[in-house]
Parts: structure tokens; sequence; C-alpha cells
């Protein structure tokens, strides 16, 4: 069997110039879509083809059967996210529910690049349900801030990283973590205090060459050694080795990571060099994009205000975006809307109920009146602007009692329960 590393280099030379469009071109070539961990972007209004990526990157479905296993197991409903496929693609799921299954240990681990201080709403996603999975399996998690990341990445100061790290730290705790199971950790600050952290990191580095990471992220002469370097700090946190604090002499602990399917190439890395270091490979459960505004051609980014809306936003500059900016999928005129009904495979409003109205009966009496055309645009956006409301005022308010003691507690180097 090829290794998933390898497969990925014969992938990338079957696309051609797409590995390398990178930095030469952002745009999306021919009908492919774009997604690494630095650009999404899609040719198509209903935006990336899920099911053709699951193909091109070699990670599996996630189908009906392995959610009703999660419920038997379990003993409760999955997720809305899971139940609407939001998370849509996993990578040895079934591993770790059978771990679950024979009461043996797992952890989560999840992340955070800490570019700006503003998090929007799909910044959410993942902690949202990455929150779920620790209440749900009652397992510790650990939440990496790539602060070096976007050092390297992004041209900013390292007084303004650390600022933006902070600030995002205390977003990531209000939404509800549990202290006693939850370490957040800054790279620039952790590495120096734990050296299992950074003999991980420097095992991971030994491991791989450039021509490998060439052939996965992409990178170029002109990147700086930094970048090339940097995956393995990516990885170094899916082997519970690098927490001897939390896992003590456990060091074989196996990983769930809950991310965006942008971050899949760090850990298909981190997949390959795993059985080479003796350690597990880390299993993963990969989520869609939250569309931007506009459209579902791109992600919603903290860059462009207008296509985004932020956890600071006020409830009338929600209403405001949402009013304004986002994308309709119903007829031109309201005669022809109620002729022919709207797309909600292409209108922001009915996918963004999609992510965030809880009531499955509610989604689909939506989808079925807006298709038909009895409901129109303005209807979803009303219903949409109340529970987007309602989410980020909740927000606000938990925000406002995190304080900077919360902050050391979370990223203490400590025992967890477990
Ligand atoms: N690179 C991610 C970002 O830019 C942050 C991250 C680090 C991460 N480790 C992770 C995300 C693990 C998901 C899972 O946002």
């Amino acid at each position: 069997m090829m290794s998933e590393v390898n497969n990925i280099e014969v992938i990338s030379d079957q696309l051609g110039d797409q590995k390398l469009s990178k930095e030469v071109n952002n745009d999306v070539n021919g009908d492919e879509d774009k997604v690494d961990p630095w650009n999404v972007c899609s040719n198509s209004a209903t935006g990336v083809d899920y099911d053709k990526l699951i193909v091109r990157f070699g990670c599996s479905k996630l189908t009906d059967d392995i959610l009703q296993r999660m419920e038997t197991l379990t003993n409760q409903r999955v997720h809305h996210f899971l139940r609407r496929k939001i998370f849509f693609s996993h990578r040895d799921l079934h591993v770790i529910l059978k771990r679950y299954e024979e009461k043996q240990p797992f952890f989560l681990y999840t992340g955070r690049g800490p570019s700006s201080s503003a998090l929007h709403l799909g910044h959410l996603i993942p902690f949202i349900f990455t929150k779920w999975l620790q209440e749900t399996f009652n397992v510790p998690l650990v939440i990496q801030m790539t602060d070096d990341e976007k050092y390297l990445w992004k041209g900013l100061s390292i007084d303004e990283i650390k600022k933006a790290t902070k600030e995002n730290i205390k977003d990531i705790i209000a939404m509800g973590f549990d202290v006693n199971k939850t370490f957040i950790f800054s790279d620039l600050s952790f590495i120096g205090k734990c050296p299992a952290f950074y003999e991980n990191i420097i095992k991971v580095q030994r491991s791989v060459t450039f021509n490998q990471v060439k052939g996965i992220f992409g990178f170029g002469d002109s990147d700086c050694i930094g970048k090339i370097g940097f995956p393995a700090i990516q990885a170094a946190p899916s082997f519970s080795s690098s927490f001897p604090f939390i896992f003590k002499e456990k060091k074989d602990i196996p990983v769930l990571i809950p991310c965006a399917i942008d971050q899949d190439p760090y850990f298909r890395m981190t997949r390959d060099v795993a059985p080479k270091l003796s350690k597990p490979k880390p299993a993963l459960i990969h989520s869609t994009f939250l569309p931007a505004l506009t459209g579902a051609q791109t992600k919603m980014s903290a860059s462009d205000p207008n296509n985004s809306i932020f956890l600071t936003d006020s409830a009338n500059q929600i209403k405001n975006k949402i009013n304004r900016y986002a994308f309709s999928g119903g007829g031109a005129t309201i005669d022809e809307h109620r002729a022919n009904g709207g797309n909600c495979d292409i209108d922001i409003a009915f996918q963004y109920l999609k992510f965030f109205l809880e009531d499955d009966n509610r989604l689909e009496q939506y989808r079925t009146d807006y298709s038909s055309g009895q409901l129109l645009t303005g209807d979803l956006k009303k219903e949409l602007i109340g529970i987007i409301q309602k989410i980020v005022s909740q927000h606000q308010e938990n925000r406002k009692k995190v304080t900077d003691e919360m902050v050391d507690q979370f990223m203490a180097l400590r025992n967890l329960n477990f």
C-alpha cells in the first residue's frame, strides 16, 4: 500500500501545476476547488464539492452507519453538525469508537491560528463541535494556539501575535470548555516549558523530507525555512507523549482531531510519520466551511468585514450584514420566486440555518417552503438574524466573564481529570 504522503505526491503530480498555484495564482484552475491550509475557493455557487475532496484527499465519508454506531455507544443523538454532515469526513474514527467501547482512553486535540483578535462565526464551528465531543465522551482536550505559524505567515510582529493569542484564548474559554479537562497552550511559550514537546517536534522533522512537505503543502524555494519546519509543530500535539504532565508514562494514547478539512494536509503528514516513530496515527473528523455571506465560493474570512459576522458585532450590525450581503437563492422578483421557488443549495441564509438552527423539523419546513416559493428570502433572513443575534450576544456575555486568571488556569501545565 502507498503511504498517505506518497499517495498525495502522486495525486498532486496528477494535478500538475495545481500544487504550485498557491504562489503563482490564487484563482481556481478549471473546475478544481482549491482547499489547503491557506486558501479555500471554488467556482461553484454551491461551494466546494466535498465528495470530490474526499476522493482527492483519500479520507473516508462519514456514513450513516458510523453515526448510528456513535448513537448506540453514547446512548444519545449525535450533534446536528453530524446529522447534517457539516462534519462530513474522517480518518479512522472507528478506531476511536472501538476504544471508547472498550473503555480505553483517548484524547482530543484541536487548535487555532491567532492571526487576528477578531473571531467570526466560522471560527466557532470546530470549537462548538469539540466541546460536544468532550462532553459526550468525557475526555481530555488539548488546544494548540499556533502563534508561531501566524508569525511566519502573516508578517505581524511578535507582540501583535501575542495579543491576538490572548484575545482568542478568551473567546475559546467563553465557549464553555471544562477547565479540569482542557489544556490550552501557545507554541511560543509552551516549547520552552516542555522538552517532551520539542523532542516530538524534532522527531517529526527528522522523518519528513523537504521533498515531502513540498508535495503536501506546495512550499517553494522562496518560502522561509520556518514555514518548512512548521508542519512538525502542528503534528507533535497528536502524540500523548508531548504532554507528560497530563498523560504521565502513557505515551501511546491515541488522539481524535476535530478540524476543518483544510487542516488535513498537516495530519496526513502526521499519520505518515507516526508508525516510523512507533506512535499511534491520529484519527480525524473533518468539517466543511461556513460559507462567506456573499456566497459559498469562499469561506467566511476575518479579512473581509462585509463577508463575515464577527463575535463582536452588535445586534444591528448582524441584522444589516445579513440583510444586505447574504447571497439569496431566491427569484429575482417576488412573482418569479412564488412561481419557481428558491434554491436552498446556494442560499446563504438557508445554509447558515443548517449550521445554527438546531430543530430538524423546523429546518425541513424552511427547506420545503422556501423551495416551493411560499417563503421569501426575507423570511429566512429574519429567522436567521434572530438566531445569530442570540448566539453572538450570549457569547459576548460569556466573554465578559473570562478573566486573566482563567486564562492562566487553562494554560497551566497540570494534570487533567482523566
Ligand atoms: N493551523 C490552524 C489554523 O491556522 C491551527 C491549528 C493548530 C489546528 N493545530 C490544530 C486546527 C489542530 C485544527 C486542529 O487555524
